[in-house]
């Protein structure tokens, strides 16, 4: 019998400079190459990918999407040995897109032309490739494999959970509210433990509008606009009902004939079974309904509930955690175990004790607090609408910008990145965002209670920020080695490494200390912290998925190249050539000796 492989020796690599290559640099013995970029031929009739924007919406309904960010690999036999390194799906989502750099020339003015914007729903949602390793030992797409699938921003959906049926989520497109098409802005992501993909929608709102002199709460405390769509897709010159649904105003006497409630039918955890390519994705409204970032799965033991953690990337808004009512069991798990559950919102106090406060119709305490402000609920559905404006209502504690999270392996503490925010004042400080005009971020963590569902203990791993940084009660102080801003994307690998990556923008990412976006590891035992990868020019780092054996890593590029115009390109990643449109794309991370990556 084969010997087991020694542990790796952790974090031996020598740490990478702050540097703005345009390119990816990775450590000296590993290489990194670039995969799966926006717009490679996918399925259908494999159309080839075509430089400048000049692909058309039914092509990109066929190619990979834009802007790749969360991403997971299953491997191929993943419900049975969860072994296989050499093939599998990569499943990643798509969040948004740069018009100047989608159509030849930018986006063309309005009314907006119907192909443009089938274009641009198109190359929303997700991805999911077949991947193989080919006789050099190379990860290729699996061109005609029935697996092969894209979900855009168009494509059929259930609601399912509490929400399912209410009459707010009833429109003239799904008339019984058990129905909508697409997901939106799928920033981070998560996997279940009986091998699903989940993907989450974060700044949905933007791409509706609602004229109506008085919006009701389930847009307003969203951020619905009141003139127009981020990309005014309501103005498709086809007239087409699934554009027109864009815009959510007030058209008609009822809500079934029109599209009022569009809105609501978005701000969810969406679940995608890769396995069956016709699965019809599933909207788990039990887990709540906010700009969702990241979402992560704590342990889960047979026989009791599944915990599930989850951010609403906003300034000042919540990190969340579902428990589910059922218990789970490997042989039966499944999407039913988030459909029934009780969903919290999270309370730091001040003595490093945290309290996770319920969002149920029958806590008294969330009833008091609503009869105290005129607030009322219907139903546990409504509230599950109006999660924000529940979790206000309770009194849970406002964070600078919650995004992903990550569980560590062995001891299931929870480590959250708390991005930045630069509204907080002196006057909104508190020990769990310790600091006004939070501009570089933070990363918080807890373990949970042993013996109550209800509470846990928390306390700062790492204030990021420049050289010189210290983290108080730590012995973190940060070097030329590892400096950081904004963390963002987060992953534990099967080592307890913690990998953390950086989405910097506007000013930040362009002239900071900080050099580009990077990934950085951490081994929370020792404290050491490297920077592992850069990335290219104006782009952000985000996603992040192992192979079983940790000796492929695969990473998302995402819009590298975003401060371009049409005619003044600032990346031509990955193409290198000096004139072709830079492409988000994953990277795959190998090392050169076969090892696992971050030894
Ligand atoms: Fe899309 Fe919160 O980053
Ligand atoms: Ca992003
Ligand atoms: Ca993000
Ligand atoms: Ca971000």
């Amino acid at each position: 019998a084969q010997l087991p492989e020694p542990a790796p020796v952790l974090l031996g690599f020598t740490a990478l400079a702050a540097a703005r290559p345009d390119t990816i640099l990775v450590p000296q013995g590993y290489t990194a190459r670039a995969f799966l970029p926006m717009g490679t031929p996918l399925l259908g009739s494999y159309p080839a990918y075509k430089n400048g924007g000049q692909n058309t919406g039914a092509e990109a309904e066929q190619q990979v999407g834009a802007h790749h960010d969360g991403m997971h690999f299953f491997p191929l036999d993943a419900r049975s040995t969860h072994q296989n390194s050499a093939e599998g799906l990569l499943v990643f989502n798509h969040e948004y897109l740069d018009p100047d750099l989608l159509h030849p020339n930018g986006a063309t003015g309005l009314p907006r032309p119907a192909d443009e914007v089938r274009k641009e729903v198109a190359v929303h949602g997700v991805t999911v490739a077949h991947i193989k390793k080919d006789a050099a030992g190379e990860f290729q797409l699996v061109q005609g494999s029935p697996f092969n699938r894209r979900i855009t921003g168009a494509t059929p959906m259930e609601l399912s959970g509490p929400v399912r049926g209410h009459a707010k989520v009833v429109t003239k497109y799904s008339q019984d509210g058990t129905r909508t098409r697409g997901t939106l802005n799928n920033c981070g992501n998560g996997f279940t433990p009986w091998g699903t993909y989940l993907t989450c929608e974060e700044n949905w709102a933007g791409y509706f509008m609602n004229a109506d002199a008085t919006q009701p709460r389930e847009h307003s405390r969203y951020g619905v606009g009141k003139t127009s769509g981020r990309y005014y897709w309501e103005t498709a010159d086809n007239g087409a009902d699934q554009y027109q649904r864009f815009n959510a105003t007030t058209l008609a006497a009822d809500a079934s004939a029109d599209y009022r409630n569009e809105p609501n039918t978005f701000g969810w955890i969406v679940e995608i079974d890769p396995f069956n390519p016709d699965s019809v994705p599933q909207k788990r409204t039990a887990l709540g309904r906010f700009g969702h970032e990241g979402v992560i799965f704590g342990p889960v033991t047979e026989g009791q509930p599944v915990t599930v953690y989850s951010g609403d990337d906003s300034q000042f808004e919540y990190i969340y955690k579902y428990v589910s009512n059922a218990p789970y069991y490997k042989a039966t798990a499944g999407g039913h175990l988030l459909n029934d559950g009780t969903l919290y919102v999270a309370k730091f106090n001040a003595d490093g004790s945290g309290e996770w406060l319920a969002l149920d119709i029958n806590n008294t305490a969330l009833q008091s607090a609503a009869a105290a402000a005129g607030v009322v609920f219907d139903s546990q559905a409504d509230v599950l609408l109006n999660t924000r404006l529940a979790a206000d209502l309770v009194g849970a504690t406002k964070m600078d910008r919650p995004e992903w999270g990550a569980v560590h392996p062995a001891t299931g503490e929870v480590y959250f990145t708390l991005t930045n925010n630069t509204r907080r004042t002196a006057a909104q400080i508190d020990p769990a965002n310790p600091r006004a005009n939070n501009a570089t971020g933070h990363i918080i963590r807890w373990k949970e209670s042993s013996s109550s569902v209800r509470s846990f203990h928390w306390d700062i791993f790492l204030l990021a920020g420049d050289v010189g940084t210290n983290t108080p009660g730590t012995n973190i102080t940060l070097t030329a080695d590892n400096h950081m801003a904004s963390p963002d994307g987060l992953c534990f690998d099967a080592n307890g490494l913690l990998w953390i990556q950086t989405d910097m923008s506007g000013s930040q990412q362009g002239d900071g200390p900080f050099g580009n976006n990077q990934m950085l590891v951490a081994n929370p035992a020792t404290k050491e912290i490297k920077r592992f990868l850069v990335g290219p020019m104006d782009a952000e780092i985000t996603g992040l998925a192992f192979s079983p054996d940790g000796k492929t890593m695969f990473v998302n590029i995402q819009h590298p190249g975003d401060r371009s115009t049409p005619t003044n390109l600032t990346s031509h990643w990955p193409a290198n050539d000096g004139t072709s449109h830079p492409r988000s794309a994953t990277v795959i991370v190998t090392k050169d000796d076969g090892g696992v990556i971050g030894s």
